[in-house]
């Protein structure tokens, strides 16, 4: 008798320890994969294990996540769905109203989530007042780098208007560098040309277009010329550009092949991860013209089953808005943290000025949400307009078929 206690006893011993062994599990599919990219999720992965996590990882290759997104959509159809996942703006909303998310209100509530994020990031996190994703950071997407020793060689300064890039592009092509390292993707079009159109269009114009989807301002003469610098645009990639990765096209600017590349400050994480500094090898400003396209990743909750994942998505709820996980993530990201009370003391010069610009044009009037990032609309209008961008960078269709094509593009994807 006393030796079946002592074995019922140790058995439950057995039983208590092994549970507390499960503790919280994630399984988190995410875009990540580049050299910057990888060495900012695993900032994450460490933080979780630190608290008794274990980290399940679903990469899925291709930047701007349109892979990632198709994979996603095949395992909620499967009624399989990922315990979190790399989310952002509308399509967080477009994944509630299929009510497949799970309510992450009770760790926003507790750990004052509302009184460190401005509220321009926190109105994307919530879904009919609940919170439903958990902000990791601030891209900005509006960037132009340069190879800093290629573009004093050439004698050439960091552009300020479209018509200064033209010409040190020109000036550069004629000296044999490539001007602009451009990788022949959808996204990476539509993020060339976002930039292009608020720097042309002005914030207003970009508003009425990407945001609002106003038909007079799709069609516009503005809107003409931004098509027009796109076609010049062009002319100043390599012939190599099709399907070319962003960060292999980073690596062409580090490497002084190319003297420029447009992208959002992602690439920026991959010159740090290199061992580049910035303001010595690689030059970074933003694109010509007013405003600043924010771009804010975060992580969404799908609801699952099992007291180990909700308590993984706790957890890794807590942890990504934690303060320290936003200084160090982003260190390694090239963004800035989603939080207000993070000291920049030790970033860089660029999440300085991304800083300083966020916080002017957040007071004039000019912070906007990207629409190449999935931030300003939801994915039928948004690839609608790709789709043309797509068409016209890659065949000789003029400007004013282009802008056509644009208006009726999106009236059908309405
Ligand atoms: C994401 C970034 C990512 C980049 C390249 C952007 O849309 O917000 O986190 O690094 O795409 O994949």
């Amino acid at each position: 008798m006393k030796s079946y206690v002592t074995g019922a006893v140790s058995a439950l011993a057995i039983a208590a320890s092994s549970a507390a062994i499960a503790g919280p599990e994630a399984e988190v599919l995410h875009y990540w994969t580049s050299g910057g990219e990888a060495k900012s999720v695993a900032v994450l992965q460490k933080e979780f294990a630190d608290n008794g996590g274990t980290w399940t990882d679903m990469p899925v290759a291709g930047g701007g996540g349109d892979a990632a997104m198709t994979a996603l959509r095949a395992r909620v159809l499967s009624g399989n769905a990922p315990t979190a996942v790399q989310l952002k703006g509308p399509a967080i909303q477009e994944w509630y109203e299929e009510g497949v998310l799970a309510d992450i209100s009770a760790v926003a509530e507790a750990n004052g989530w509302a009184d460190v994020l401005p509220a321009s990031i926190a109105g994307h996190m919530k879904c009919e007042g609940t919170w439903c994703a958990a902000p990791v950071n601030v891209h900005r997407v509006d960037w132009i780098w340069a190879n800093a020793e290629v573009l004093k060689a050439n004698d050439i300064a960091m552009p300020t208007t479209w018509d200064e890039f033209n010409a040190a592009a020109s000036t550069l092509q004629a000296a044999g560098i490539i001007p602009l390292a451009h990788g022949g993707q959808s996204w990476q079009d539509a993020t060339v040309f976002e930039a292009v159109a608020l720097g042309i269009l002005g914030a207003d114009g970009f508003r009425k277009a990407f945001v609002d989807l106003d038909k007079d301002t799709l069609t516009s003469d503005g809107m003409i010329a931004v098509f027009d610098q796109m076609r010049t645009m062009r002319g100043f990639v390599d012939p190599n550009f099709s399907g070319r990765d962003w960060n292999l096209a980073t690596a062409m600017v580090m490497n002084g092949e190319a003297a420029f590349q447009i992208m959002g400050d992602w690439a920026k994480g991959e010159f740090m991860a290199a061992g580049k500094v910035p303001g010595e090898d690689f030059l970074c400003m933003s694109t010509p013209g007013e405003g600043f396209l924010y771009n804010v990743d975060s992580f969404a909750m799908f609801a699952v089953d099992g007291d180990e994942k909700k308590q993984g998505q706790d957890l890794l709820a807590k942890l990504v808005v934690g303060k320290n996980f936003q200084e160090v993530f982003n260190l390694n990201k090239g963004s800035i943290p989603a939080r207000t009370d993070v000291a920049l003391d030790k970033f860089d010069s660029c999440a300085i000025l991304s800083s300083e610009d966020m916080a002017a044009s957040s007071a004039g009037g000019s912070l906007l949400p990207s629409y190449a990032h999935g931030m300003a609309l939801r994915g039928a209008q948004a690839g609608a307009i790709t789709d043309v961008v797509t068409a016209h960078f890659n065949s000789d269709m003029s400007s004013a078929d282009a802008v056509q094509q644009l208006a009726t593009a999106v009236a059908n994807s309405m």
